[in-house]
């Protein structure tokens, strides 16, 4: 039977902009049949990530360069409508590739298949990139020791809200920076953030002095720019900053120049570390264990802010750079 699959193509690259719905045109093709050794997957949730309009603008070069009227990339969970592989089954839930689109046609091997609980769709949060960039960023780059003073950037989305979590496992004390009072009463009060400061309020770094007298320790970063450099002026000795992201500069027109205050790794002895979660690849299984069952022992906590609707895929990526998403943000397709 031909299934209709409706997709959204690149149509734009977003470059030195802000990501615009014109960027995306809206088609509909027929789903190809799975050949052998094949499956054919129909997507149930898109996760929605910054990264995705740096891949359409083909930065960084670490993943494989898009083109103009392909599918636009995306993370996603499915579910197995037709096998040519004796691994999956119909009805089985993976995670890969998905795309947006409603249907995906693709070798076996390049999905993973995750259970069907109640944690399915932190495959797309906790369990899956941003909780692998939070375990391996911290463990790996940020090294906390019990006690030390961890700052979280971006701390009330998907990644911050775990690295902050996880740090305050390690036995640090943390202080998350995000945008409005809702966001830094989550902080606090829900996920156990011994600080949390509203960056859109003002006066952040006398803020972070109060909050961090003997310096920053491990300084988790997710915006760069102006708040990066006034942080930098914070760190104390053998400080680890570990740059995550850099959302601020993701839809400037014109770069911010770099960080003024790059003297302080001398003075304190400190490292800033770049950090790229597919270098872990091969330690994924065993992470996904130990948070899995961090999120059940209710020590790590999880929020998913859900939009619904394929047709609505370019506004709620555009979500994540106005900060209207507090945690993990996800598309709900079927
Ligand atoms: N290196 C890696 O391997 C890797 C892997 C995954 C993610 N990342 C990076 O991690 C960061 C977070 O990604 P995520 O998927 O977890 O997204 P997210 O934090 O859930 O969503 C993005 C958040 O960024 C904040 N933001 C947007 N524009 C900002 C600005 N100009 N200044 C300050 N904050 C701003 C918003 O929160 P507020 O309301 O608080 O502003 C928004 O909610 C991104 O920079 C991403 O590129 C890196």
């Amino acid at each position: 039977m031909a299934r209709m699959n409706r997709q959204w193509l690149i149509a734009e690259r977003p470059n030195n902009r802000t990501l615009q719905a014109t960027d995306f045109t809206w088609t509909t093709t027929e789903a190809r049949s799975p050949g052998p050794g094949e499956v054919l997957v129909r997507t149930l949730y898109l996760s929605c990530d910054p990264s995705q309009k740096g891949q359409m603008e083909n930065i960084g070069g670490y993943a494989a360069p898009t083109e103009i009227g392909d599918v636009m990339r995306a993370g996603g969970i499915g579910e197995i409508v037709e096998s040519n592989d004796p691994s999956l089954k119909p009805g089985d839930k993976v995670v890969g590739a998905m795309g947006w689109q409603e249907y995906l046609t693709t070798p076996a091997p390049t999905l993973l298949k995750v259970g069907d609980d109640e944690l399915l769709t932190e495959h797309l949060g906790a369990l899956g990139g941003v909780g692998m960039t939070a375990y391996f960023g911290l463990s790996k780059l940020g090294r906390p020791f019990p006690g030390d003073t961890v700052v979280v950037t971006g701390a009330a989305g998907a990644t911050g809200s775990v690295a902050g979590q996880i740090a305050k496992i390690a036995g640090c004390r943390v202080i998350g920076i995000a945008g409005g009072p809702d966001k830094c009463r989550w902080l606090t009060d829900e996920l156990g953030f011994d600080a949390a400061i509203d960056y859109k309020a003002g006066d952040v770094i006398p803020k972070v002095r109060a909050a961090a007298p003997g310096g920053i320790d491990v300084l988790w970063d997710n915006v760069g720019g102006q708040l990066l450099d006034d942080l930098m002026g914070e760190i104390a000795l053998y400080a680890r900053i570990v740059i995550c992201g850099g959302i601020a500069r993701y839809e400037a027109e014109v770069l911010p120049p770099g960080p003024t205050n790059y003297f302080n790794l001398i003075f304190k002895r400190a490292t800033m570390h770049g950090l790229l979660v597919i270098d872990y690849q091969s330690e994924f299984p065993a992470a996904r264990i130990r948070i899995a069952n961090w999120i059940r022992a209710g020590r790590i906590k999880t929020r998913q802010d859900v939009q619904v609707g394929l047709e609505n895929a370019p506004t709620t990526l555009m979500r994540v750079f106005s900060g209207a998403n507090t945690g993990k943000q996800l598309l709900k397709v079927a």
